[in-house]
């Protein structure tokens, strides 16, 4: 019987505020939609602290032509954790050209070239200390 009521007293509320209720939907899903559009079309193109956010990339010249043409097949990851000379990321272009499927760079190579020489460059410390300098060694005396 109570249960009978409360649905009652639901049905009636649920009519009474309708108008409301059904005004406020379009005002949720309009504000909502932009929003989730946004979220399922990738890329933002923003630096935050000299990165770019959508691959942590480091922000410079040619980062776009870079983010282009690198993180097609795999992830900007294989980029962060490499360090090589100039010579050594064309050799590593030319491997892919020939092995991977990667497409000629035409124009746009030099440009990569140099944004991955410049922010990509051999690894100063591989985890070693620099050798000691100006040390007075001594001779061992028995
Ligand atoms: C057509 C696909 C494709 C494109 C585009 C591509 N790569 Fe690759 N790349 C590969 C594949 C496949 C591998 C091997 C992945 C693995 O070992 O898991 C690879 C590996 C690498 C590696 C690791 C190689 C190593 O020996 O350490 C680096 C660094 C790299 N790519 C950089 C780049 C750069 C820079 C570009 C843009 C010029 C690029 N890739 C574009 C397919 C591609």
């Amino acid at each position: 019987m109570i249960g009978i009521v409360v649905l009652l007293v639901g049905l009636i509320l649920a009519l009474v505020f309708q108008p409301e209720i059904s005004a406020l939907m379009p005002t949720v899903s309009s504000e909502l939609s932009p929003a989730l559009a946004d979220n399922d079309t990738a890329l933002t193109d923003q630096i935050i602290d000299g990165k770019d956010v959508d691959t942590g990339l480091l922000a410079g010249d040619g980062l776009e032509i870079v983010k282009g043409n690198c993180t097609a097949c795999h992830s900007s990851a294989l980029i962060l954790q490499s360090g090589f000379t100039r010579e050594g990321w064309h050799e590593k272009i030319v491997w892919m050209q020939e092995t991977q499927g990667l497409w000629d760079l035409g124009g746009n190579e030099s440009i990569i070239l140099d944004y991955l020489a410049t922010n990509y460059g051999p690894k100063e410390s591989h985890g070693r200390r620099m050798p000691l300098t100006g040390i007075d060694w001594y001779e061992l005396k028995d």
